[in-house]
């Protein structure tokens, strides 16, 4: 069976999950952040290797201040809390985002997280936080043109490869398989240059919900696709 080497998740649904039980939102993105513990055990034992997900988004500044904090603070507890056994377990952390706009405090921890776990193999876990795909292929757009405007750059060198290379995710493979918990249909913003050929799974399922089953499915429905790229398939660019 193909497994593919990098899955990206969207982890939505966790407020509607609170709704259904009648408890605070935070209690919905408390029981996430244990999904995300499990994904991130199960992951490296079903042969992925790259994991990237969405944690916050350059939009969810949007919500109230309360939940922002919130969001902010289960960031923190993620890292301290689990920065030792995510290393001891081979896991490397790379973070995706524009840390220009998080407070002080997070931009040292997130650097300390990644600088800790630099040397992992086991699995790379890619945390996309104040992450927005637009804003990040325009952060590229003017690294390169301030390359070009130094004088570092031809404007005519930038091809796709370049281009990629000057976003955050660089050196990291584009994702094969996009998940969505909650039914939701959209990228909402998400890897959007990276998510180019990837398969999309949409579940039905609240992200507080996603089980090791669900992960297993999801690679499943992704081995049964077939991936073209744009090209035919291979019945069809033979006869
Ligand atoms: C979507 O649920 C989820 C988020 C906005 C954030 C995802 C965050 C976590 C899983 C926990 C935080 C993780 C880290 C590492 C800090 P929603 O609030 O949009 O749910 P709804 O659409 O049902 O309201």
């Amino acid at each position: 069976m193909a497994t593919p080497a990098h899955v990206a998740i969207i982890m939505d649904g966790n407020g509607r999950w609170a709704k259904a039980r009648g408890v605070p939102r935070l209690a919905g993105h408390r029981a996430g952040v244990e999904a995300l513990r499990n994904v991130v055990r199960a992951a490296p034992e079903l042969g992925v290797a790259y994991l990237t997900v969405y944690a916050f988004s350059s939009e969810n500044w949007s919500r109230p201040k309360s939940e922002v904090s919130d969001l902010m603070g289960l960031l923190r507890i993620f890292i301290r809390r689990d920065l030792a056994e995510l290393h001891q377990s081979g896991v490397r952390v790379r973070i995706i985002g524009d840390r220009e706009g998080l407070e002080p405090d997070i931009r040292s921890l997130l650097e300390e997280a990644e600088t800790l776990t630099f040397a992992n193999r086991r699995l790379t876990l890619v945390i996309a936080f104040n992450y927005g795909g637009r804003d990040e292929i325009a952060r590229a757009a003017r690294r390169l043109a301030e390359a070009v405007s130094r004088g570092d750059l031809d404007a005519g060198a930038i091809t796709p490869d370049r281009f990629a290379a000057a976003l955050d995710t660089a050196g990291i493979p584009d994702p094969e398989l996009v998940i969505r918990t909650s039914g939701e249909l959209r990228l909402s913003n998400f890897l959007l240059w990276q998510a180019a050929y990837s398969e999309l799974v949409f579940l039905p399922c609240y992200w507080p919900d996603f089980s090791r089953e669900h992960f297993v499915d999801a690679l499943a429905a992704f081995a049964g696709r077939e991936r073209r790229f744009g090209g035919l398939a291979p019945r069809e660019a033979v006869s």
